[in-house]
């Protein structure tokens, strides 16, 4: 790492999903010898990509030949949304990991950092969640589901989208029931949506408005197991609360989302263009440690709420060494979705590393 990534941060969103991804490698071969258990699935690993990087079919189906064995289909709505505009990915100039004081502050993205950037990867993203109209995603997730191999299992990622005389939690089970109609085995919900109902921040971090959601949304899928994906909450007890208020409905916690943050230029000018897009959001190397630390959160409030609930560690899993450190914890799966961007071939060395270790 670096090398060229499979997702062109030079061009648009549309380029992406109508060209992409970029790889042209041959895909090496992992011979599978047992299946692990993930949530009632017999997997061939439990290592996959969270939403984002998969826009669509072609996508997950390059992905899952590359052996990550649970991708997750790039967050969808119940009707179409555009993307921003280009550039959505910007690689920050971040040597070091983000402190938990520093979430919010501002970051600066790295000076002509293109195709040939040999730092560390973080970046910031900002795509403002886009959806095909459910009618295309539906057959496209259709596709991806009838091309995936033995052992893998495709989730779909779903989110509601607040406006005058909806029902939030409505669009948000509308969403994940359209998901299982089109062959999603499992659903996620991202709840970094904004709180329309107490009108503060997102509502991850708002336990009795995220938990309307998911007991909704578990109604209208019932046997599908159900994932929330978490953004970072710095408070234990706030963690907490959220976390114990959606248990009874969930079978999985995903944690973590980006971390939000000003970006800037090297000159100190908003980074991306447009409206609103000043805070953006932060994945890659630098959010391991934070991400690290509210996956074993996560794990000791499933133990003390005497839950089972799984928790998919995501937030800078680069190497394989990190996938590693992510299981030693004890999470359930670990997704790597910046990581997978610039590494392809990520799930393939974790898995000959575990060969050559056996
Ligand atoms: C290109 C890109 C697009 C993303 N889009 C979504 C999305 O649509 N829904 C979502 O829940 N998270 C999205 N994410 C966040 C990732 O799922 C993940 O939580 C975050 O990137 C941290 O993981 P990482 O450090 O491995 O990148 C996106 C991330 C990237 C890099």
């Amino acid at each position: 790492m670096p090398s060229q990534p499979t997702y062109r941060i030079d061009l648009s969103y549309e380029d992406n999903y109508k060209q992409g991804p970029f790889f042209k490698d041959e895909i090496p071969k992992r011979k599978i010898t047992r299946r692990e258990n993930f949530l009632g699935f017999e997997v061939n690993s439990r290592l996959g990509i969270p939403a984002g990087p998969l826009l669509n079919a072609n996508w997950v189906l390059t992905y899952a030949a590359l052996g990550f064995d649970l991708p997750v289909y790039k967050t969808v709505r119940t009707h179409f949304a555009p993307s921003h505009p280009a550039p959505n990915c910007m690689i920050l100039d971040l040597q070091e990991a983000i402190k938990e004081k520093e979430i919010g502050g501002q970051l600066k993205v790295a000076p002509n950092a293109g195709a040939d950037w040999t730092g560390d990867i973080s970046i910031t993203n900002s795509f403002g969640m886009p959806s095909r109209d459910p009618k295309e995603w539906q057959a496209d997730v259709e596709k991806a589901k009838a091309g995936m191999g033995e052992g893998q299992v495709l989730i779909v990622s779903v989110v509601g989208t607040p406006g005058e005389g909806v029902d939030l939690a409505e669009d948000y089970a509308l969403g994940a029931r359209m998901a299982v109609e089109a062959g999603a085995e499992i659903v996620e919900i991202n709840l970094s949506c904004p709180n329309v109902i107490s009108g503060e921040g997102s509502l991850f971090t708002d336990p009795n408005a995220s938990s309307r959601i998911s007991a909704k949304v578990k109604r209208a899928i019932g046997e599908t197991p159900l994932l929330i994906k978490m953004g970072y909450i710095s408070d234990p007890s706030r963690l907490t609360q959220v976390i114990l208020a959606n248990a009874p409905h969930i079978e999985g916690v995903a944690s973590v989302n980006t971390l939000p943050f000003e970006v800037v230029a090297p000159d100190g000018s908003p980074a991306l263009p447009g409206e609103g897009r000043l805070r953006s959001g932060v994945c890659g190397a630098a959010i391991k440690n934070c991400a690290m630390s509210q996956a074993s959160r996560l794990i000791k409030i499933r133990q003390m709420g005497g839950y089972d609930f799984v928790v998919v560690g995501v937030g800078g899993a680069m190497s394989p060494q990190d996938i590693r450190d992510y299981f030693s914890l004890g999470v359930d799966a670990v997704m790597s979705a910046t990581g997978a961007m610039w590494d392809p071939l990520l799930a393939y060395r974790f898995w000959k590393e575990g060969q050559e270790g056996a």
